[in-house]
């Protein structure tokens, strides 16, 4: 038998707010397993310091600064990397973000902007890679969803919205799409470092810039999260590149938690003690 290996020589892929955070990650993973990669991103610099690393791995690399709320934008961009690469085979859903705030503090117009980050930028980039990836034989989409797609979120009602949406996507076009050899599923992280949620919002990703997260912040982590701490965006890339490769081929319509065991938590916390309980810690009888 061969030595299992994720390898995407010869396909090209696209992904949505590829030049930072969990989107580079999945990247450079697809990239580091052979494929050629085409990011798109809002922030200029950040596209072209991610085609850079691509091409230093011997790949081709295609850059597109855009905003991914243009659904034009996002199919023309498609159709700029098929143009490129000659293929389309593999698509990352990854761009989305959210800003808290209750429910009742926002505007439609709020509401609209989620929806379109999150959910109508991902139908762009489908509909648009779908044709390129039956004329190539098949291919793989991987979709980056959330924890909070399947549980309350207070404060992120849309965005969590958005999400539960991308994952019945995830699922309804698993089956659609089995006859042309798509595959689709998603990853669903918890608490990540990346850019987006350590404040870097602008200009070239910069870790200097980052809060420290230990102290305060780290002992919240370790109460929090099983594996004790935030999830690095290399272990969501490697999750990604895993399901975009022939490894996964049997692996469809599936939902995958990156979260260092938070879901499976289900609100346990460890306690200052290192028990697990679910707070507030109830008094012991006797
Ligand atoms: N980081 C987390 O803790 C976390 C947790 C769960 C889910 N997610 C999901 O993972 C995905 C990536 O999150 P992240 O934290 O890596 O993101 P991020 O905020 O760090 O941004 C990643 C990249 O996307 C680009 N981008 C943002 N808006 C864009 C737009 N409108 N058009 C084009 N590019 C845009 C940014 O410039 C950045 O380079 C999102 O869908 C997010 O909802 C993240």
């Amino acid at each position: 038998m061969d030595r299992p290996e994720i390898d995407l020589a010869g396909k090209a892929a696209f992904v949505t707010g590829g030049g930072g955070g969990i989107g580079r990650a999945s990247a450079l993973a697809l990239a580091a397993a052979g494929a050629d990669v085409a990011v798109v991103d809002v922030i200029p610099e950040r596209c072209d310091e991610v085609c850079t690393a691509v091409r230093a791995m011997g790949r081709r690399a295609l850059g597109i600064p855009g905003n991914v709320m243009d659904s034009a934008m996002v199919a023309e961009a498609v159709e700029a990397a098929a143009a490129e690469f000659g293929r389309l085979d593999l698509l990352v859903n990854n761009a989305g973000g959210v800003t808290w705030r209750a429910f009742g503090d926002l505007t439609e117009k709020n509401w609209r902007r989620h929806i379109d980050l999150n959910l109508v930028s991902n139908l762009a980039a489908t509909s648009a890679a779908i044709p390129h990836m039956i004329a190539a034989g098949g291919g793989a989409i991987v979709n980056v969803t959330s924890i909070e797609a399947s549980r309350a979120a207070p404060g992120y009602a849309v965005y969590a919205a958005c999400k539960a949406g991308i994952n019945n996507l995830t699922r309804t076009l698993a089956v659609e799409l089995s006859e042309h050899g798509i595959r689709v599923n998603a990853i669903a992280p918890d608490f990540t470092l990346t850019p987006g949620t350590m404040g870097n919002y602008t200009g070239p990703v910069d870790e200097s810039t980052w809060p420290d997260m230990g102290g305060e912040r780290g002992e919240i982590l370790r109460r929090r999260i099983p594996a004790g701490r935030a999830g690095i965006d290399h272990e969501c890339g490697n999750l990604v590149a895993f399901l975009a490769s022939p490894l996964a081929s049997y692996i469809t319509g599936t939902i995958i938690p990156v979260d260092g065991g938070t879901w499976a938590s289900g609100g346990w916390i460890r306690s200052d003690s290192g028990k697990w309980v679910l707070p507030p810690e109830m008094p012991r009888q006797g």
